[in-house]
């Protein structure tokens, strides 16, 4: 039986990615299930492995991108005794994810609790995720603490503020005029950074923890915004991932050192691939944690388009002009 993949021909725009036609089924291997995959993501950090700017990145093209999924187990594979077919599981991938099957260790997958929409499944795999732990166990916030959220109308910026107005956090956050409506209504107070200096609005020494992905003028300035005892969690670099300059190791490095010069202040680089690395366990119990808060109808993430995985060119083009109000979720198959 064939399947349908979108792959990446080479690195480069959004025209590198293709579909094609794979002519038989993989087969899982020893402690392997072989996967239906029901919904992937088009998320920003796709668009870097598909640029080839990611850093974990070990694929050389042609492969198929896909951070994160969800689908039910088709087939098992020998010596795995804790799955059954039928199963619905999510993973983060890292890659491969845009494809209608894939084998996987049965290790790494995360049972999904029966009846939960496929597309807000798949969306709290890699960006709530990411949200959870930076905020419970990186930052630690507290109730009633304020935090600043950059870019606030994104994936990872509309979980951080589900998230936050859980656990009943004061909340302000930047994002363009577009997604003020957005940003407002899941309870953060929105800055438009486009046309407002966010630091004169915010103030210095004002906030409890700053999350920021942007770049390193930005960290300068959100870092001032903390108050004495704050925790500043740096977590991405869009700017340069838009080939807008800086430099990811020299950069990484003076947010580390930060954390080590005597100003009050603790500051962090988060990364969900080293966390899961370190603590396994907590990738498990935290996404597990969330398919619950979303089986119970205590978050609802912000998914603006849902396209099906034949238009991954599309949805990358949009999530790369920043044209997308919370996140585009790909459908696979017949979902
Ligand atoms: N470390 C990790 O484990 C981890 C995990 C997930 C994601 N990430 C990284 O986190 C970043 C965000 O990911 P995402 O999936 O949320 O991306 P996204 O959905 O594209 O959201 C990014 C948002 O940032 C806004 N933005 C752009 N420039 C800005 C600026 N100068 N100031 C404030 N906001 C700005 C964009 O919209 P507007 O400009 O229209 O407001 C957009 O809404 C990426 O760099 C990604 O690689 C890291």
């Amino acid at each position: 039986m064939s399947y349908k993949q979108v792959i990446i021909t080479e690195f480069g725009g959004p025209e590198v990615l293709e579909v094609v036609h794979e002519p038989i089924l993989p087969e899982p291997q020893a402690n392997e299930v072989r996967i239906k995959v029901q919904a992937t993501s088009a998320c920003f950090t796709d668009t870097m492995v598909r640029k080839g700017v990611y850093y974990d990145l070990k694929e050389k093209p042609p492969f198929p991108p896909g951070y994160d999924m969800v689908g039910v187990v088709d087939k098992i594979g020998p010596h795995v005794a804790t799955l059954k077919v039928g199963q619905t599981v999510a993973d983060l991938t890292v890659s491969g994810a845009y494809t209608e099957y894939i084998c996987r260790a049965a290790d790494s997958l995360v049972p999904v609790p029966d009846g939960l929409d496929p597309a807000e499944a798949v969306s709290l795999v890699l960006s709530y995720v990411t949200a959870y732990q930076m905020l419970h166990r990186t930052a630690k916030v507290q109730p009633g603490q304020t935090i600043l959220i950059q870019g606030a109308g994104g994936a990872v910026g509309t979980a951080l503020i589900e998230l936050g107005a859980l656990h009943e956090l004061e909340m302000i956050g930047t994002a363009s005029k577009s997604k003020h409506e957005l940003v407002e209504s899941l309870g953060c107070l929105p800055i438009d950074y486009q046309n407002e200096d966010f630091l004169d609005r915010v103030g210095q020494g004002t906030v409890d923890a700053a999350f920021d992905a942007v770049d390193m003028d930005n960290f300068k300035r959100s870092f001032k915004t903390l108050k004495k005892g704050g925790t500043f969690v740096a977590y991405g670099f869009y700017n340069n991932a838009m080939g807008k300059g800086g430099s990811v190791p020299l950069d990484y490095l003076r947010v580390k050192l930060w954390d080590v010069l005597p100003n009050g202040r603790s500051s962090t680089f988060y990364s969900i691939g080293a966390m899961r690395k370190k603590y396994p366990d907590w990738f498990r119990e935290d996404l597990t944690a969330l398919f619950d808060l979303l089986a119970q109808g205590k978050i609802k993430p912000a998914i603006e388009r849902r396209m099906k995985l034949e238009e991954a060119a599309e949805a990358h083009k949009l999530v790369e002009q920043a044209a997308v109000k919370g996140r585009i979720v790909l459908l696979v198959g017949d979902q």
